[in-house]
């Protein structure tokens, strides 16, 4: 989701029209602004695009010099009106929007209700208006009231409000974004510079804890307990051209970037890491405790990710297969009440991966929707759904959905496993572990990766070939399909097992191969190194061994931080986007439109 504020004596509705149009970026099912008019708080917002917000703002007449504004992508409710922000109190003194996730808004929800609070809507944001309402009854005042709201938060957030009665916009961060824009007597805030950055090229960064309140006087910062912060005033370079995709040259990369963010919100509130154990508010413990078997259906990406999954099901000794969803529906292998078939799609529209849904249902199997859309055709049809929360992705090569697919299913996989044999697995601690630090070895893959120079090293070879074992071989099938769908470079991927059995007649000294190692069979796949090695090509292992036999043999590394072998694949295809998004960058390809493909294919 995206927010964006503003104080300005010449109306704030078009700064934050203007906005939520450059934030559409972080979610488009559903947008709104309120703005203070001096007589109260005017309000509107819809499901749907900003343009329909505009063309009903219009129609409204709203005006006011402080407001707030929302574009949404759902994760709490389905993008409809009543869940679209901002959100306020049954009074409506007090409008908020918010961008994240608050974890403990069931409890906090279940108290506001038993004190007699009605909600208009799903979300977890409109509980924080009726804190703050509960506040003022008690006697607060509006800063007093906002701080004691967000005291009582747990998860993430950047949240911004305005009051009935005074000019003035509160907000503060937690974990999300937020970014202070500073022109001649006129504040904005926002998720990202875009939103503002046709007004002023003056912004300061909030952190964490940080509380802002903006007047017509100006802007107070302060820490939680109300002390004053100094954050530095930058000045930004961007044109608005650029500035869409925040300083990158393409959405692809942007997303890539995107990456750590996209994470944490995949695995945020559902890891205990402490227990070991893995908890969905989608559904209740021992929901699949009657699974027997599972088909994963998907294409093209999210085939890999379905892939990776059954690599990570069977390792568990759970009978899990992928299956491409357009073959799946052809040959359909039997099911019982007991199959579950996973249909993983990031839009949750692909034709064929709906099909295999419908076909699956009607053989009596359970279907469960693992996509990154609330209230996409798949999650509709099948009877439960599991948010990947990756947030929209324009490129159409598909990237950070991958990222959170994989992670997703991994905590899908550990729940399932737990409840089908009553307890977590033994590894699970560890491993939930290395899924908490996730985020941020993706980042330090995105600091420190060296894509870019082995990109460069490579050029102009006759064909890339990649290759992995277990959770390697869809890291290695889905690099070679980012290499040639956005390079149109040819580029294969193999298991690496399969190479001697075809495959090796193709390697010649003017093929690289890019080797993955996960930390497990890494032996093994260093002889089919040795193999490709002997006919005379290049080799570069995405790896994270810092010394010995790997690193020794390989032409070139590009390195991932030490982790858990069933997550190692995360990091490692970050490498390979990065390799895939240089190379193509090099030869001046359309990156983010490829030729003759599309983000969402809806014909079979
Ligand atoms: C198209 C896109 C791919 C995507 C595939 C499946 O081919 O170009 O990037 O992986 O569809 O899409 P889905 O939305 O179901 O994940």
């Amino acid at each position: 989701c995206g927010i964006t504020a503003c104080l300005r004596a010449d109306g704030s509705l078009d700064p934050l029209l203007t906005g939520l149009k450059r934030l559409e970026y972080r979610g488009y099912d559903s947008a709104g602004i309120a703005l203070q008019n001096g007589h109260g708080i005017g309000l509107v917002k819809c499901a749907g695009e900003v343009e329909l917000l505009c063309e009903q703002v219009d129609e409204k007449r709203l005006r006011g010099t402080v407001g707030i504004g929302h574009t949404r992508w759902s994760t709490h409710g389905p993008p409809t009106d009543c869940n679209a922000h901002p959100h306020t109190d049954e009074r409506g003194t007090v409008a908020v929007v918010h961008n994240g996730i608050i974890d403990n808004y069931a409890a906090l929800k279940d108290g506001l209700q038993r004190r007699g609070h009605h909600f208009a809507s799903d979300t977890d944001t409109e509980v924080v208006p009726h804190l703050i309402e509960e506040e003022l009854d008690g006697g607060a005042s509006n800063v007093e009231a906002f701080r004691a709201a967000i005291a009582t938060l747990d998860g993430t957030y950047a949240i911004a409000a305005i009051f009935d009665e005074e000019q003035a916009i509160y907000a503060t961060r937690m974990g999300s974004p937020l970014v202070l824009g500073e022109g001649d007597d006129e504040w904005f805030l926002a998720s990202d510079v875009p939103a503002f950055v046709e007004y002023t090229d003056r912004v300061r960064y909030l952190h964490d804890g940080d509380f802002v309140r903006i007047t017509a006087g100006g802007v107070e910062l302060t820490d939680a307990d109300g002390y004053a912060v100094e954050r530095p005033l930058e000045t930004v370079d961007w044109d608005p051209e650029t500035a869409g995709k925040s300083g990158y040259d393409h959405y692809m990369h942007k997303e890539i970037h995107e990456q750590p963010e996209a994470l944490r919100r995949t695995t945020q509130g559902r890891v205990n890491a402490l227990a070991g154990s893995v908890d969905f508010e989608e559904f209740e413990p021992g929901r699949f405790a009657d699974v027997t078997q599972l088909h994963l259906v998907g294409m093209g990406t999210s085939y890999h990710a379905a892939m990776y999954a059954a690599s990570l099901f069977a390792t568990r000794g759970v009978p899990a297969y992928a299956f491409m969803a357009g073959e799946y529906s052809l040959s359909q292998p039997p099911v019982t009440e007991s199959t579950l078939v996973v249909a993983v799609s990031q839009s949750g529209e692909t034709a064929d991966t709906l099909d295999a849904v419908r076909r699956a249902r009607s053989a009596g199997a359970r279907t469960l929707a693992v996509t990154n859309v609330v209230a996409s055709s798949i999650t509709r049809e099948c009877d439960d759904s599991l948010l990947i929360r990756a947030g929209p992705e324009i490129g159409v090569a598909a990237t950070k959905t991958f990222s959170s697919q994989v992670t997703a299913l991994l905590l899908l996989c550990e729940r399932i496993t737990a409840d089908i044999t009553g307890t977590a697995s033994a590894e699970s601690r560890e491993l939930l572990e290395s899924v908490a630090r996730l985020p941020g070895d993706v980042q330090a893959v995105l600091d420190t990766s060296t894509a870019a120079d082995v990109a460069e090293a490579y050029a102009g070879s006759e064909a890339y070939f990649f290759i992995g074992r277990g959770v390697a071989h869809p890291v290695a099938l889905e690099g070679a399909l980012k290499f040639k769908e956005i390079s149109y470079e040819h580029a294969e991927g193999f298991a690496a097992s399969e190479l001697k059995h075809g495959p090796l007649a193709l390697v010649t000294e003017r093929t690289p191969v890019f080797a993955v190692f996960t930390g497990r069979d890494d032996e093994m796949t260093l002889n089919n190194v040795k193999e490709v090695q002997a006919r005379g090509a290049p080799v570069v292992a995405v790896t994270s061994h810092t010394d010995g036999d790997v690193v020794d043999v390989a032409d070139a590394v590009l390195a991932i931080p030490p982790t858990h072998p069933d997550l190692a694949g995360v990091p490692a295809n970050v490498q390979l986007q990065l390799v895939a998004y240089h190379a193509a960058n090099r030869l001046g390809r359309p990156i983010d439109k490829p030729r003759n493909l599309a983000k969402c294919v809806t014909v079979e």
